[in-house]
């Protein structure tokens, strides 16, 4: 019998209805399009409005549609691995609450923390079920409402992100489709760079930690776009190298969308042209978790069966990672 491996059989976004314009966003700030669309790449981004709507709400519906999508009932789900740094709550999961508001029942469902690398760790994570022959549907979600933790009064970083959520269901192949290979790394010496200062056990919320926004995104932009540029492209090379994949053997390179400048950057490094690479930050800006997952729901329909697709990320953590995968359907 080949060998089984994880494979990739539907894919589902969601985005919530508000769009947040370039132009709006310098009514709140000193900022304007022409210095986000030259220094970042992003025109719009979708923002999820509403009284007691999180992060769940978003991925129960790229789920719901999932499910619908590649004939799957809840109960047949095993296993949904959310990746999110904005969680409904600090506990539980937010996998729980959209298995739940989902109907998924008869299975097990755990958050992944590692920021805008989240959905590769989660999905290698979730591909390793599959491989062990131990399940035979597990869902990975990237979701995240970075509305709720965006200083709208900080213009290096609100123009930067936005609300979204995307969805995959991972099943048994053993044609040699799925996932072939990856390599994820960590280092914790980045997080002075990109974190959140108060709300964890270090620094609860206070009325200080509030007065001070210590719960808003803290990010030294310098030093996390050079460690991006680096990281990104080093690991993407080093997947390319370790399979004799040549750029023109590469279908598609699927970024993390954090800054077109860092994605134009990894693609030269790894030799491909900018039609072979995956981009939607100009429509959604960095949706953390969701980047990877709206991506390739947005490419779905020009996706092949056989098609050498490297998906690679960079985030807050440090966490980066590449991930090669031979698409397992003609979309
Ligand atoms: O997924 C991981 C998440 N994060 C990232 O990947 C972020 C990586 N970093 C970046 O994308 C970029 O560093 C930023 C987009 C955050 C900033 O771009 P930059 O080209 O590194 O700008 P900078 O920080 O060097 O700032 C240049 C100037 C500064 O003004 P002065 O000091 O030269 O007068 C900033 O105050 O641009 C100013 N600036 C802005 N001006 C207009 C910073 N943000 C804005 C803004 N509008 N929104």
């Amino acid at each position: 019998m080949s060998k089984l491996t994880a494979a990739i059989t539907g894919v589902q976004g969601y985005l919530p209805d508000y769009v947040m314009t370039n132009d709006e966003l310098s009514t709140m700030m000193d900022t304007s399009d022409e210095w986000i669309m030259t220094r970042i790449g992003i025109k719009t981004r979708y923002i999820l409005k509403g009284e007691g709507k999180g992060t769940s709400d978003m991925a129960a519906e790229a789920v719901k549609a999932l499910l619908v999508k590649t004939n799957t009932l809840p109960e047949e789900v095993d296993l949904l691995i959310c990746a999110t740094v904005t969680p409904d709550m600090q506990f539980p999961a937010t996998a729980n609450i959209i298995a739940d508001k989902v109907g998924i029942r008869n299975g097990f469902n755990f958050d992944i923390n590692a920021a805008c690398s989240g959905f590769l760790y989660a999905l290698v994570t979730g591909s390793k079920y599959i491989e062990s022959g131990q399940y035979k549907k597990v869902v990975i979600v990237g979701a995240d409402k970075m509305s709720s933790i965006v200083d709208y009064t900080d213009r290096t970083v609100a123009p930067i992100f936005g609300d979204g959520a995307g969805a995959v269901m991972l099943e048994p192949n053993q044609d040699g489709f799925g996932i072939v290979d990856s390599i994820l790394q960590s280092d914790g010496v980045g997080r002075v760079h990109l974190h959140q200062k108060a709300g964890g056990s270090v620094k609860p919320a206070s009325h200080e930690t509030v007065d001070a926004r210590e719960h808003y995104i803290y990010q030294e932009g310098q030093a996390v776009f050079k460690w991006a540029v680096s990281k990104m492209a080093d690991v993407s090379v080093e997947m390319m190298e370790k399979h004799q994949i040549t750029p023109s053997d590469l279908a598609w390179l699927v970024p993390h969308q954090a800054n077109m400048r860092i994605i134009e950057a990894t693609a030269k490094r790894m030799g491909i042209e900018k039609e072979q690479v995956m981009i939607n930050i100009e429509k959604y800006g960095n949706t953390t978790g969701g980047t990877l997952p709206l991506c390739l729901w947005d490419y779905e329909k020009q996706l092949k069966k056989g098609d050498n697709i490297i998906l690679s990320a960079f985030g807050g953590g440090f966490t980066w990672g590449a991930v090669y995968i031979k698409w397992g359907y003609n979309g």
